[in-house]
């Protein structure tokens, strides 16, 4: 008996030492010298003393027409950039900047990163920048949570915001049959993930670095996270990037993965302070476009969602594309037309404002309105 109770302390404390071992983040890689990762982008100061990295394409900011924020996914950095054409670029007179998230690349981990802050690192930049009162965000994957957290917190600074294929969380506040069709669709293994994500974010680290249990495809970008059209489209690109040698895959991570990949799960699947679908209009006056792009195939972002939040939000225009998953901005073009209707409205596309598209294999177009007919393709 001695001996067993012995044995159960023994084993009790050994869990504990391994659970509070699991539970404390790592340090981050402190950036730069001495003996950091070495930066190689230019920086801003944040007021809290933090720096963002930044790449800057395009016409020159002082002589561009229109000023956009781009903001990147999950495990990327700014060097992966957004598929818009160089015509379209110089035909509308676009300045584009890209910056690492916080965590990200080059700039410094947030260890006290949140929705909100995403979005004030946001505005920040752009006054650091100078881009003037007001801006145009993009936001990809990932990077959508932030730009939901653009509307949320700096509409006054916006002029129009594009999501493609923003990420949701299946814990939004959501009718109940919407949330488990979509989580249902989800790779048990990316639940099982999620999952931690949402109830135990403080295992999440230990989680993705354990050997014992696959961890989730969604998560490692695995061939099992994408159709096999997205695959296609990505392999090209990886393998254009890697030729042309101005990616480094390893810089998104180089901090470590606790202040970039996990907090990124973590932030985007906790509990939020505010929802999505309660976001009041920032554009009542028509003057801007908020736009949703989704992909009806996609496996990353559950098309279940974005059409419940698209039509609780009417101010929003949907975009569903019948044969895309999640890399429906590299598709043929789609980039352009994503930042076409983001800068010209309806002038060029020949849309109506009022006008919500939805499109599903096999039957026709659907719209709110009656201007289906003159939304064009997509
Ligand atoms: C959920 O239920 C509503 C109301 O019955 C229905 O209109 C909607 O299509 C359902 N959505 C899904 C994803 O099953
Ligand atoms: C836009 O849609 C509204 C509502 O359907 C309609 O009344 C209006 O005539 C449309 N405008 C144009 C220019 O098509």
């Amino acid at each position: 008996m001695v001996a067993l109770s012995k044995l159960a302390l023994v084993s009790a404390v050994a869990l504990l030492g391994w659970a509070y071992q699991a539970t404390r983040p790592p340090p981050p890689a402190i950036l730069g010298p001495p003996g950091g990762p070495v930066i190689t982008s230019p920086r801003i100061r944040l007021k809290d003393g933090r720096h963002l990295a930044y790449r800057e394409e395009g016409v020159r900011r002082e002589n561009a027409r229109f000023r956009i924020i781009f903001i990147h996914g999950f495990s990327s950095t700014k060097e992966n950039g957004f598929p818009v054409s160089q015509e379209h670029v110089e035909e509308l007179g676009i300045y584009m900047l890209f910056f690492d998230r916080a965590g990200y690349g080059d700039s410094d981990a947030n260890p006290k990163r949140s929705l909100k802050s995403d979005a004030t690192d946001v505005e920040e930049l752009a006054d650091a920048l100078q881009l003037g009162d007001k801006f145009y965000v993009v936001g990809c994957s990932m990077g959508g949570y932030p730009a939901w957290s653009c509307l949320n917190y700096i509409p006054h600074r916006l002029a129009g915001v594009a999501l493609a294929a923003p990420a949701v969380n299946y814990w939004w506040t959501l009718p109940a049959n919407v949330s488990r069709t979509a989580y249902g669709k989800l790779h048990v293994r990316d639940r099982r993930t999620f999952w931690i994500a949402h109830h135990a974010p403080s295992l999440l680290h230990a989680w993705l670095a354990q050997k014992w249990f696959r961890v989730s495809p969604i998560v490692r970008g695995e061939r099992d996270a994408f159709t096999a059209k997205d695959w296609e489209i990505l392999t090209e690109l990886w393998r254009k990037k890697r030729e042309s040698g101005q990616i480094d895959p390893a810089k998104a991570t180089q901090q470590g993965t606790y202040e970039s990949l996990c907090r990124d799960a973590t932030i985007l699947f906790g509990t939020w302070e505010f929802d999505p679908t309660e976001i009041k209009n920032p554009f009542p006056d028509g003057e801007g476009v908020v736009s949703i792009w989704q992909g009806y195939q996609d496996k990353i972002v559950q098309v279940e969602i974005q059409r419940y939040v698209a039509q609780k939000l009417p101010w929003v225009r949907y975009h569903e594309h019948p044969e895309a998953g999640h890399a429906l901005p590299d598709m043929d073009g789609i980039g352009d037309k994503i930042i076409r209707e983001l800068l010209l409205g309806d002038a060029k596309l020949g849309a109506n404002r009022s006008c919500r598209v939805y499109h599903t294999p096999n039957v026709p177009p659907v719209c709110t309105s009656a201007c289906a007919r003159s939304s064009g393709t997509v």
